[in-house]
């Protein structure tokens, strides 16, 4: 059985109707990667997953339970973590402060990430621990963003554009705490523009345009569809 399971998912905002029937899943551990043009929808079914937009119609469920309705505070009690796009970090808080407040205690026999495990793997927030947020470069902020959402202890995290803006060495040292991540068991579900990067890290990757997915495969698939890459993926 999948971790996650969306079923005909619809999300308006106001009048204007973003997700058309959204259907998916991902399981324990998995790495998907959603891909799109600007404006597809990628980060709506996010936040629909979130209950950031209440969904209009459909079914979010994680291991069965039905998430859908639900408000964003329960549904990451739930289990699911969220990266958004703006990084959101606390920046008149030190770095150790920040991370304080994503702190959760681990699922009945679950293991819990610790703040300790969080600087090993990044010694440059370690270094950093003492400063404001606001201080910190982007791809710092990045990092101690995705630090934040682990400590809460998802089975499945959400990020929404993680690479954006940030140098290619850094990059890459996001893209390999993704992969750890994955390998502890938490599912990974990726918005990336960078279609190189979401080939991948990826197992399996979804294309989404005009709020619906119009392409689910294997990476190597989407390398060979280039009808797929023309007309859902490449600006013109
Ligand atoms: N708060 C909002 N109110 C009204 N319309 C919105 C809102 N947020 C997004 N939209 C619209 O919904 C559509 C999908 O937006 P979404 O943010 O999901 O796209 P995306 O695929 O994440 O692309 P990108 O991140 O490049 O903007 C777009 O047409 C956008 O203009
Ligand atoms: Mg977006």
């Amino acid at each position: 059985m999948s971790l996650l399971k969306v079923s005909g998912l619809h999300a308006h905002y106001g009048k204007s109707h973003i997700l058309h029937g959204v259907d998916m899943e991902i399981g324990d551990g998995a790495i998907i990667s959603l891909l799109g043009r600007n404006g597809s929808g990628r980060s709506t079914l996010l936040k629909a997953i979130m209950g950031l937009v209440p969904p209009t119609a459909g079914s979010v469920r994680l291991d069965n339970k039905e998430l859908a309705g639900l408000r964003p505070f329960d549904v990451c009690r739930n289990g699911i973590g969220y990266v958004p796009e703006e990084r959101l970090v606390f920046p008149n808080l030190t770095v150790d402060e920040n991370l304080a407040m994503g702190v959760q205690k681990a699922a009945a026999g679950g293991k819990a990430w610790s703040v300790e495990e969080m600087y090993d793997y990044f010694p440059r927030l370690k270094e950093r621990r003492a400063v404001n947020a606001g201080y910190l470069s982007g791809g710092e902020q990045q990092m101690l963003t995705i630090c934040r959402s682990l400590l809460g202890n998802p089975r499945l995290l959400l990020i929404d554009e993680p690479t954006e803006g940030l140098a290619p060495k850094i990059v890459e040292v996001v893209m390999e705490f993704i992969l750890d991540i994955a390998k502890r068991g938490v599912a990974v579900m990726l918005v990336e523009q960078k279609l190189t990067i979401a080939l991948k890290v990826a197992e399996e990757v979804l294309v989404m345009g005009h709020g619906e997915l119009v392409f689910r495969g294997t990476p190597e698939e989407l390398v060979q569809a280039p009808d797929v890459r023309r007309n859902w993926l490449e600006v013109a």
